[in-house]
């Protein structure tokens, strides 16, 4: 196929995804893209109330369908309301490394500032994919932001798969990949008061294409944060091959950038996104909350 026929079929994909979005048929939410390609503005909820369950049935679809929902009208909430809004998509997962408040294991303090010597999340990354059962989806609110930077760049994995060859597809349809954490983690929370001694950080083997068990779309499912090796594969191979998939997934045709405002929330769905967390901000502030809820173990199936 010739680059410019592989370029059009690239075309049609994205504006035949972007034409079954815009049909989604929301009543209890208003859903407004900020690409073609990834992430909706959604109003009309209101966090800090009792939700209907025809509400978070609408939001579980557009996190599925959009990869991330941005939410520009919501207060502060507290730790108890953030939490029980997560709740509503299920169980909250508890970061094996992050300090954890005895109050609220499950809330995750993002805090950057003068005196930090690393970044959360400074890295293309899904979250925690070392575990077995990695986190279907994390919610965060920024409540405060600096004056300019701490964007945070989502990139949409459905896109990155569709994007490939299909000989390509095929290959990584039948591989798995190792996901350590040790790099990602060991020493990682040391200014946050964390000894990690003698601790003992997951790794698991997951598919690298990875069937999204709500929308049955195949997403790639490897990042450079916590994927290791491909299993099977000599050790240059494996690190060829990897290097080459996350330049691809990381191209900005498949990305939104998210400029935080005070109180911005993003909920992103890690089975099929990766995130980056901009650190341009230094020595400035930037102040948030963040809650993860538990997802299943990655499977793959053939279509
Ligand atoms: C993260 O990776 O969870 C942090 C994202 C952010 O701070 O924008």
């Amino acid at each position: 196929m010739s680059e410019r026929a592989l370029h059009e079929g690239k075309l049609d994909r994205a504006q035949t995804l972007s034409n079954t979005r815009m049909k989604g048929n929301y009543k209890t939410i208003s859903v407004t893209p900020v690409t073609p390609v990834i992430g909706v503005e959604v109003e009309g909820v209101d966090m800090t109330g009792d939700m209907p369950d025809e509400q978070i049935k609408e939001l579980n679809h557009a996190l599925a369908n959009h990869n991330v929902l941005f939410f520009r009208d919501q207060p502060e909430l507290t730790p108890t309301q953030q939490i029980s809004f997560a709740e509503r998509f299920g169980e909250l997962h508890i970061h094996p490394a992050a300090p954890k408040g005895e109050e609220h294991p499950g809330l995750f303090v993002i805090h950057t500032h003068a005196g930090s010597f690393v970044n959360n999340g400074a890295d293309w990354h899904t979250d925690v994919s070392c575990d077995e059962e990695p986190p279907l989806g994390t919610m965060l609110q920024i409540h405060r932001t600096p004056d300019s930077g701490g964007d945070t760049l989502f990139a949409n994995m459905y896109a990155a798969y569709d994007a490939l060859s299909d000989k390509m597809k095929a290959f990584l349809s039948e591989r798995t990949a190792v996901h350590g954490s040790e790099r990602a983690f060991r020493g990682r929370y040391k200014d946050k008061g964390v000894d990690d001694t003698g601790a003992v950080f997951p790794k698991s083997e997951h598919p690298v294409v990875r069937t999204h068990p709500v929308s049955g779309r195949q997403t790639l499912y490897v990042n450079e944060t916590f994927t290791d090796r491909i299993r099977g594969m000599a050790e240059e191979e494996s690190n060829a091959l990897l290097e080459f998939l996350f330049r691809h997934m990381a191209r900005p045709e498949f990305q939104v950038r998210f400029n935080w405002r005070p109180n911005s929330i993003a909920f992103w769905d890690n089975r099929c996104t990766q995130h980056l967390a901009m650190w341009d901000y230094w020595p400035n502030e930037r102040f948030g909350h963040r809650v993860t809820v538990k997802g299943d173990r990655p499977f793959y199936k053939a279509h």
